[in-house]
């Protein structure tokens, strides 16, 4: 779910080899571009486009750390339907878990014992009521053999939607949700 590809410039600085994976290819390629500086390591990047759920060119415990930025349900659509193993299609929430949950256990598979996964995610309004979808995401991960280390909380600031939200939330009476969660796993 590497998207723009901002892990693996990060991963590309930080002297890490990286494997990116995500379903579309406007995406795979963006990443491949953000790609194009120089740096003097020896860090290698890899890029699959290949569905997290199932990523079988990847070995059991293969992987030293999972950093994983899956959609928010379908509160941003990031292929607008048109990919049908995009999770940003499902509307559902509960039938959104029960995807993250096989992204979950995919990414147990993979990851060496003892070392951490981390996935940011963030909470959504349904009905003018708060849903946290954070947490039942966190639960499936718990349900999948992870142990939780830490819940980091990340401000959001800065978003393009705000100023339609801050009319919205003061003409309906409730709070903008301005933090998401970074969870950090990890395989015991
Ligand atoms: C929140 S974005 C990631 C943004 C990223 N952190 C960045 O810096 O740009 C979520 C990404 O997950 C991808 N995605 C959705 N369903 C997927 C699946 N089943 N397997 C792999 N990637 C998927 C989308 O195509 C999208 O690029």
């Amino acid at each position: 779910m590497i998207g723009g590809g901002t892990t693996a410039i990060a991963a590309k600085i930080l002297n890490r080899h990286i494997t990116c994976v995500d379903v579309n290819e406007q995406a795979l390629e963006r990443t491949r571009k953000s790609l194009e500086f120089e740096v003097e390591n020896k860090s290698k990047q890899r890029i699959i486009k290949c569905d997290a759920r199932n990523m079988t060119f990847i070995k059991n415990e293969e992987i030293d750390f999972v950093l994983t930025h899956p959609p928010y349900a379908d509160i941003v659509k990031y292929s607008e339907g048109k990919i049908e193993e995009d999770l940003s299609g499902i509307h559902d929430l509960d039938k959104f878990c029960d995807e993250i949950e096989k992204v979950a256990s995919e990414l147990y598979r993979v990851l060496k014992k003892g070392k951490f996964c981390a996935i940011l995610m963030g909470d959504t309004r349904r009905n003018k009521m708060y849903q946290p979808l954070a947490f039942k995401v966190m639960e499936r991960f718990l349900k999948q053999g992870f142990v939780l280390k830490e819940d980091i909380i990340k401000r959001q600031h800065n978003c393009k939607a705000t100023g339609f939200w801050v009319k919205r939330s003061q003409e309906s009476n409730f709070l903008l949700i301005m933090h998401e969660h970074l969870f950090i796993f990890q395989k015991n």
